[in-house]
């Protein structure tokens, strides 16, 4: 170990002792300054009342067939779309008359169909969301009214209705011709990319409730490990050339922080991951193939702060949770500055963004959990569908009128599914 770096973690383990027991004292409440971190921070709002959800009733292949094919379907970071469904049918914001609906739902489960290894293959999907865009229009009069944009669609792929893994391939094929005037709600979300209309609702990656609860350690554990990280920094298989999978920001935190006692770096997924997360004050969530990944929930629930390496990314709910104030935003290009960018972070806003960080309501937001709990990540859903509300007018189309091409996309999707 060279001297400087066991000089910087020494600081670092000191400094960061001296924040827990602030953290302890400034917990106690005062009774002029505002906490921010208190209840309020997060946009706390009711939806019920405030919209009402049709959900269109589907043959059982479209949904819970496929689930029935694959229970995974269930735990992994894409059930999103199987979980809001069973909320919506039992959410008082659900209306069984359409006409009085605000929004429509097409409960499609896109991201179920899976490889021997559970790998979500999206390759059916345009064509399974074709059929079912097909089916509501042809079997109620609400989809021709505006050719979807009085719809949602949840769609939790990597790049979301652009329906492909690889991010070249997702810009190429571009959003569903079918849902460009629909609402999607997705998991995907970057500034100026094709894959992100304008309106989307960026969500959380589904992040499984009750296996974190299962591993909570007591609150006050040290915070012994700088940074922490487990995940791939390099995908050879797919990117034998390097440089493309996570446009090279995961490769270049493994060559400058191999070796660096501050960083707890490894591809090895611990069985012990969600402990070390919480006895870590600095979790990266670096970009992927995409860049959004689990360890962002993960981060919030465990009280890790999230260093977000992926430049132009769209939070989840980025209205309501003030991202900014709660981790710490790293250009992919300063990724080789990480440990100066990191130790030099003053031990006040530590502090702060771990209270904040402490704040339930926060953690609720990005939790799909069973029950539904108010302010979790489907009333911040329904929340964000309530602030688009009243339609505008010119949403409706004429009688006769049509936007859309139905012919429009590669030729393999438009075979029937
Ligand atoms: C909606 O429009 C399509 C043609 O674009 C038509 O085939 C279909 O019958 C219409 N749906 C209803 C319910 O009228
Ligand atoms: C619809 O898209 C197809 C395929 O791109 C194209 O050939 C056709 O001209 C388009 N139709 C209209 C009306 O724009």
């Amino acid at each position: 170990m060279e001297i400087w770096k066991l000089g910087l973690f020494l600081v670092a383990v000191i400094s960061f002792s001296g924040v827990r027991i602030d953290a302890k004292r400034m917990s106690q409440p005062h009774p002029t300054e505002r906490i921010s971190g208190s209840a309020g921070d997060v946009l706390d709002d009711n939806p019920v009342g405030r919209l009402k959800v049709f959900v269109y009733e589907l043959p059982s292949k479209y949904n819970k067939k496929i689930l029935q094919k694959d229970p995974r379907c269930l735990t992994h970071m894409f059930a999103a779309e199987i979980f809001m469904h069973r909320f919506l049918l039992a959410s008082p914001v659900r209306t069984l008359n359409p006409e009085e609906a605000d929004w429509f739902y097409t409960p499609v489960y896109s991201t179920c169909d899976l490889t021997p290894n559970g790998l979500p293959l999206p390759f059916k999907s345009p064509r399974m969301m074709r059929s079912a865009v097909q089916l509501i229009s042809s079997n109620w009069p609400y989809w021709n009214r505006t050719e979807g944009a009085d719809h949602f669609f949840v769609v939790p792929h990597d790049f979301g209705a652009c329906f492909h893994y690889q991010e070249e391939k997702a810009i190429e094929r571009g959003i569903l011709p079918l849902l460009q005037r629909a609402t999607l709600v997705q998991t995907f979300g970057q500034r100026n990319h094709v894959c992100l209309k304008e309106g989307a609702i960026t969500i959380p990656p589904y992040a499984p409730p009750q296996k974190m609860q299962a591993h909570l350690i007591p609150p006050d554990t040290p915070r012994s490990i700088f940074v922490y990280f487990r995940g791939l920094f390099y995908d050879v298989g797919n990117d034998p050339e390097g440089g493309y999978y996570a446009r090279g920001a995961r490769a270049a935190v493994w060559e400058n922080f191999k070796d660096n006692p501050l960083f707890d770096i490894s591809t090895e997924h611990p069985t012990t991951y969600y402990e070390d997360m919480q006895r870590a004050v600095f979790c990266l969530c670096p970009l992927g193939w995409a860049p959004w990944s689990p360890r962002l929930v993960e981060a919030v629930i465990f009280g890790c702060i999230p260093v977000i390496i992926a430049d132009d990314i769209v939070l989840p709910f980025a209205d309501a949770i003030p991202w900014e104030e709660i981790g710490l935003f790293v250009v992919e290009k300063d990724v080789p500055n990480l440990d100066t960018i990191l130790t030099s972070i003053p031990p006040e806003v530590i502090l702060r963004k771990q209270r904040l960080l402490a704040n339930p309501s926060v953690k609720q937001a990005m939790l799909f959990p069973t029950p539904a709990q108010p302010g979790d990540a489907f009333h911040q859903i329904l929340n964000g569908l309530a602030r688009k509300l009243p339609h505008n007018q010119n949403v409706f189309l004429k009688p006769g009128e049509k936007v859309l091409n139905w012919t429009a996309g590669p030729v393999g999707d438009l075979k029937p599914w």
